[in-house]
């Protein structure tokens, strides 16, 4: 998948990017949602679950303090906070790499506080806030970056 940039200017506008997102992500993918607090990760999850067809945005919530939630039946998507955990041990111990061999998308926020966690095969996407109710949206393959460049 090429590097996008996509910019909105409401809420709304995001989860309509994460609905488009979700439809071409395919099983077994794991994307970390990077940005500061407020960027617009879980607004852009809960797009990405309706496009994967696994609930609707308004059933879908922050996992701050749950950690994990599911959406879907049979599992379809695995959206997991690692914002309260301190120690990379502790994020391991959520046994990520399973769920990612079930045919479940993951999607992470705040993943890249434990960057060696992480296979090369993933989607990274960074949002961030130019104004009051404007985000950029970048995804990127970092696997397709290291290619280019080979
Ligand atoms: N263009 C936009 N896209 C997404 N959210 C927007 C936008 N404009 C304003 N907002 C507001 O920004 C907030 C984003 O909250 P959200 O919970 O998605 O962020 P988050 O990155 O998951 O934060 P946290 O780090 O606390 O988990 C919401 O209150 C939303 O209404
Ligand atoms: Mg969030």
């Amino acid at each position: 998948m090429p590097a996008d940039l996509i910019r909105t200017g409401s809420e709304e506008e995001t989860v309509a990017a994460g609905v488009e997102l979700g439809r071409r992500l395919r099983p077994g993918t794991l994307v970390l949602l990077i940005g500061e607090l407020g960027a617009g990760k879980t607004t852009l999850a809960k797009g990405i679950v309706k496009g994967l067809g696994a609930a609707e945005p308004e059933e879908v919530s922050s996992p701050t303090f749950t950690l994990i939630h599911e959406y879907g039946e049979p599992v379809r998507v695995y959206h997991v906070d690692l914002y309260r955990l301190e120690e990379a041990a502790e994020a391991a111990a959520l046994g990520l790499e399973e769920l990612l061999e079930r045919e479940a998308v993951v999607l992470v926020e705040w993943g890249e506080k434990f960057p060696q966690l992480w296979p090369a095969r993933r989607l990274e996407v960074r949002l961030r806030r130019l104004a009051d109710e404007t985000r950029l949206i970048e995804v990127r393959d970092p696997a397709a970056d290291a290619e280019i460049g080979d």
